[in-house]
């Protein structure tokens, strides 16, 4: 797998697969890599192209009391999981060539992004699509692969892909989970073995209020509930709502595909999880 820290050097690499007659995949993250990242990068191999990682932790999209500073790295275990799943390149750009100090350039996406994180986390999604957009300009792919455990981001990529007539086709992969449920998540690890025990509550309680609302009990009773469970286990409530699966609009239609949605903190860390609503379940 070759690694590079330059945009030359990417753009010589991206040549050499066209000039194999290769498609190109990327697969973006910010490291910390779990076998959700993994899905990703294998889910990019069978559509046969040459797959690019890329590992940036994005300052754009913390905010000021979030975790940046302490956001864990680990490059090279990262570098060698990624050779071991077959990818072909992995391109690391430095913070100061992503964002030099005359970088003034905002993507600001409205609608999808307006809601859950994007009210709780103000500037994160606009930091997302500004740093996905350089990803795509960087490395020139014809398909990328978000995981849907970030659900709105990946509905907010849709968007601005549609919006922008950007010339790429996303793929959202299935949440990644541990034998009991925890969705993968980088983040994880913050938790001890306590907080850990207890964060099974978090896809617990989605999928009690997801069948619920699937069989068609009221919804407001069965979130309220779910609400309820989750601060019973230990969590501290962001949100839990039910939105439209496509445009994350609130109070969904029951005829359209609908989404469960939740963030709550275990202590100091912020988990988020959502769910598919399917009917009669
Ligand atoms: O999901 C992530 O890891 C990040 O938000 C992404 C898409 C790599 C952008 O920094």
């Amino acid at each position: 797998m070759q690694q590079v820290r330059e945009l030359k050097a990417l753009r010589d690499a991206v040549a050499a697969f066209r000039a194999e007659g290769a498609d190109i995949a990327l697969v973006p993250t910010m490291g910390a890599l779990h076998a959700g990242h993994m899905a990703l990068v294998e889910a990019a191999r069978r559509s046969g192209t040459k797959v690019i990682a890329s590992i940036f932790v994005n300052p754009k999209q913390f905010g000021p009391n979030e975790d940046l500073s302490r956001y864990p790295r680990r490059e090279a275990a990262d570098a060698r999981l990624l050779a071991e799943h077959g990818c072909d390149l992995l391109w690391l750009p430095p913070v100061e060539a992503m964002y030099p100090a005359d970088f003034a350039t905002n993507i600001s996406v409205g609608g999808v992004s307006e809601g859950f994180d994007g009210a709780a986390r103000p500037g994160h999604f606009d930091g997302v699509a500004t740093v996905v957009t350089k990803l795509f300009n960087q490395t020139g792919a014809d398909i990328a692969y978000f995981g849907e455990k970030d659900y709105q981001q990946l509905a907010v990529v849709r968007r601005f892909v549609a919006d922008l007539d950007m010339p790429i086709e996303i793929v959202g992969v299935p949440t990644q989970r541990d034998d009991d449920g925890l969705a993968l998540s980088s983040r994880n690890i913050y938790l001890d073995d306590e907080q850990r025990a207890k964060a099974v509550a978090l896809p617990r309680t989605l999928g009690v209020a997801a069948r619920a609302i699937g069989r068609g009990d009221d919804d407001d009773a069965a979130l309220a509930e779910a609400r309820a469970m989750l601060v019973a286990a230990g969590f501290e409530v962001d949100y839990i709502a039910l939105a439209d699966a496509e445009t994350l609009a609130a109070n969904p239609a029951p005829n359209r595909p609908r989404r469960l949605l939740a963030a709550a903190r275990m202590g100091t860390t912020r988990l988020i999880d959502n769910v598919a609503i399917e009917a009669n379940c």
